[in-house]
């Protein structure tokens, strides 16, 4: 058996502790049917931190993120904290992680299960087959440039927000996209609005270098406003989609609404080497906290892509994703998702119905 990988986790505030929980035990199973060995860490963050340690990302916390193998996160924030100043609000501990441990790019997969056309407020016919995803830039552009704002003259308020790019941070995101395309169905659609925007007209030709090592890739550029459009009319088209900050921010959110509930969004946020922070894509729902009802979804396939990215435990990571896949064919549904005639569960028999399909590969 190789080292044990450590997981830093960080269950955060409202429904992070319970989905968490879930994800942990889908964990342990996974080491005990595929020999695998995992060493949990657990570590404060975001609002809960606030109140115990009088910061969102505490000092202890950072350090053992930075120390471990990878970091599994569950959410943070809450009206308990919406009304403090900005460096005391939770949200601050995401930003802060990202840049602090180089966390360049966003991955978020975009897959209809099947028999789940009902949950979606899309028609059936326009979301079939669905499967994407959102390869997005994470610590560039414009939410991270410059920003002023000041009287002009007259004594209006006038606010600017750089959006800025080197040509390096667009070629390590490009070059990430080509490489999971190659391991799908190799197609790559670059975003940008290169028509007007002078950092998009760089993206498209960096993004045509990088293209250029790929010849076994099919590559499109795509106008962002169109591609907000053809998200919605022939979703099932895309591959991997690649984009800078903002744009990917828009889309990946546009894109969620294809597979029915939030609560089944996993994301991966990758740097330069294997280490990674895995998390559901939501919030923290304070609306049903505490109740067990939760989607746990998210979050367990978001540790199934931590197997797959940062320690390469692929047939792991597919085990955990069918798992899922059938419990949900098996009609087993957390409230957000049961229409009439399907079962509701909570968010610990969903766990546990995860955890009894992995023994079938003991
Ligand atoms: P949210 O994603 O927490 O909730 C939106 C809606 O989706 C709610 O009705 C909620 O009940 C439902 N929902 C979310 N996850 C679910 C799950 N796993 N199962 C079933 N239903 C689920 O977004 P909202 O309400 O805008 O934000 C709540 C708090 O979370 C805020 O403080 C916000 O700042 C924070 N937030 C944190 C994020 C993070 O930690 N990465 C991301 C987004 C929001
Ligand atoms: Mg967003």
């Amino acid at each position: 058996m190789s080292r044990a990988k450590k997981i830093a986790v960080l269950p955060g505030d409202g429904i992070g502790p319970e989905i968490i929980d879930e994800a942990v035990k889908v964990l342990r199973q996974v080491e005990k049917v595929f020999g695998l060995s995992f060493e949990f860490q657990f570590a404060m963050v975001g609002g809960g931190a606030i109140d115990r340690a009088g910061t969102p990302l505490p000092q202890e916390t950072l350090e053992l993120c930075k120390k471990s193998d990878a970091v599994l996160l569950g959410a943070v924030g809450g009206p308990e904290w919406d009304e403090n100043p900005p460096e005391l609000r939770p949200e601050k501990a995401l930003l802060a992680l990202r840049k602090e441990l180089g966390l360049f790019s966003n991955l978020r997969p975009v897959v209809l299960y099947e028999g789940m056309e009902k949950s979606s407020t899309l028609r059936p016919e326009v979301i079939a087959g669905v499967d994407l995803i959102v390869v997005r830039e994470l610590t560039g552009g414009i939410y991270f440039g410059e920003k002023t704002r000041q009287k002009a003259e007259g004594g209006e308020e006038v606010a600017t927000d750089l959006l800025i790019y080197y040509e390096h941070e667009i070629e390590r995101i490009v070059r990430l996209a080509f490489q999971i395309a190659r391991g799908r169905k190799k197609r790559v659609t670059s975003v940008d609005k290169a028509n007007v925007l002078e950092s998009s007209r760089l993206w498209r030709t960096v993004a045509n270098r990088v293209a250029r090592e790929f010849p076994d890739v099919e590559v499109e550029h795509m106008l962002v406003d169109n591609c907000a459009m053809q998200m919605v009319r022939r979703p099932a088209d895309f591959d991997v989609i690649v984009t800078e900050n903002m744009f990917g921010d828009i889309l990946s959110d546009e894109a969620a609404i294809l597979t029915g509930s939030i609560g089944m969004l996993p994301s991966a946020s990758l740097g330069e080497g294997s280490f990674g922070l895995y998390e559901p894509v939501h919030g923290s729902a304070p609306d049903i906290a505490g109740q067990g009802v939760a989607n746990p979804s998210a979050t367990i396939l978001s540790a199934a892509m931590m197997l797959r990215h940062s320690f390469g435990y692929e047939e792991a990571a597919g085990a955990i994703e069918n798992a899922v896949k059938h419990v949900l064919s098996r009609g087993y549904r957390t409230p957000d998702l049961a229409t009439h005639g399907q079962m509701a569960v909570s968010t610990e028999e969903f766990g546990d119905r995860v955890v009894e399909e992995l023994s079938r590969y003991e």
